[in-house]
Order: structure tokens, then C-alpha cells, then sequence
């Protein structure tokens, strides 16, 4: 899968060259190419940005150093574009079922009041929030959508990890437990020690329905 962002804060995207999307990437399953909007600007001093009209608070990104941008990245509109945006439908995991089916996605960060509505207009396929909240720009939301999509990727973790984490049977995923067998004067559930693969797949799926009932009981209506 190939994902590009589109940013004005390329230095932000440090993040993804760690752990496991860093990984995949130095193994070329998947390709994250971080776009500097500002490349792409026709003005002599790199301006992106510029005052609403109708006046206002904030600046607005300017539609031609994005226009640019994408036209020149995927000319005969290839890939999904996404405009990362809390008026976008709020990121859920069929969501990102549905977008790991796309072979190459473009990620649109805007920042400041975010972008001229021509942009959208012209160039967005689809606007997408990570929650009813506003951030400061859309390159924390690009983050986590590459990291929910870059896991269902072939290769990129373990599919067992896949089948029993959280939302996968729109349940909660049961605790976890590692060495030692007590801390702190908590011991690990007998059931979990002993090797009987019946029983623990069991004793987890309990926890699951019952954590699921406490913190999501809306996930079990649907
Ligand atoms: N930009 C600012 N806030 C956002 C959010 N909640 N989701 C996606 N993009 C955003």
C-alpha cells in the first residue's frame, strides 16, 4: 500500500519511521511519502497561507500549492484522496476496513482554519475526523489513520495479533498478562497457566463480553 501526505509540517512525521510502520517500511510493504505543501507554492516568498475573506480568526491554506501539489502527485486520480477534517465522518474500524481495500491513499493535513473549500471541492474524495474534538492540524489524524490502515497490511504485524484485538466481533479485547506470575500482590488468572487452550480461549472471551458490557455496551448492539 502506498499512503502520501500532504503537509506544511514535514518534520512531524519523525513519528512514523519508529516501531513497526518503520519497519515495514525499510521491508517495502508499505510506501509513506511525506509531501512538503510549500514545494509546490507559486509565490515568491513560499506563501501558503493567507487571510479568510469575510474576515475572521486564522489564516486559510491557500488552494493553489495543494492543487499543485496533487495534480502533480496523481495526475489521473489514482489514489483515494482524504482530507483529514473534524466535519469528516468520525474514523471507526469498518472504516478502515473499507480503506485498506485502496491500493494508494493521499492524505490531506490542514492546519491554521484549515483549507480553501475549493480544494475540497476539486480534489477530495473524502473528508475524515478521528473524533469530535479539533486538534491543531490534520497531521496528528494523518498519523493515525496510516497506522490503523498500515497494520491490516500483509506482513506488517502477526495475523493472530489481527483476530483478537479490540473491535474484531465488535468486542473489546481481553486482558493481558505477562511475567511475573504476581506484582504487587496481584497474581496472574490460574486459568492462564494452565495449558489448557479450551479453557483460556473461553475464560478471554468471558472478559471480553463482560469488559465490552462495562466500557462499550453500545458495540454489543450491532
Ligand atoms: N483536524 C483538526 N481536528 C481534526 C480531527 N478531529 N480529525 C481530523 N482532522 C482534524
Amino acid at each position: 500500500m502506498r499512503i502520501d501526505i500532504l503537509t506544511l509540517f514535514p518534520e512531524m512525521f519523525s513519528a512514523l519511521q519508529g516501531s513497526i510502520l518503520g519497519r515495514a517500511q525499510k521491508q517495502g510493504k508499505i510506501e509513506i511519502n511525506i509531501v512538503n505543501i510549500r514545494d509546490y507554492t507559486l509565490d515568491k516568498h513560499l506563501k501558503c497561507d493567507d487571510y479568510p475573506f469575510g474576515g475572521g480568526a486564522g489564516m486559510v491554506m491557500m488552494p493553489q500549492p495543494i492543487g499543485s501539489a496533487i495534480e502533480s502527485i496523481d495526475p489521473n486520480h489514482d489514489a483515494w484522496r482524504i482530507y483529514m477534517s473534524p466535519k469528516g465522518g468520525v474514523l471507526k474500524q469498518q472504516k478502515v476496513f473499507e480503506l485498506i481495500e485502496r491500493e494508494w491513499l493521499i492524505l490531506l493535513c490542514g492546519h491554521y482554519e484549515g483549507v480553501d473549500q475549493r480544494v475540497i471541492d476539486l480534489f477530495i474524495d473524502e473528508e475524515v475526523s478521528i473524533g469530535d474534538y479539533v486538534l491543531t492540524g490534520g497531521e496528528l489524524p494523518a498519523m493515525v489513520l496510516t497506522d490503523c490502515v498500515s497494520r491490516y497490511v500483509d506482513g506488517v504485524i502477526s495475523t493472530g495479533s489481527l483476530v483478537d484485538e479490540s473491535f474484531s466481533d465488535n468486542l473489546l479485547e481481553y486482558p493481558q498478562y505477562t511475567r511475573p506470575q504476581e506484582y504487587k500482590g496481584l497474581c496472574v488468572p490460574e486459568v492462564l497457566r494452565s495449558g489448557d487452550h479450551a479453557k483460556v480461549d473461553a475464560w478471554r472471551r468471558e472478559r471480553a463480553l463482560e469488559i465490552t458490557k462495562k466500557c462499550r455496551p453500545d458495540l454489543l448492539n450491532k
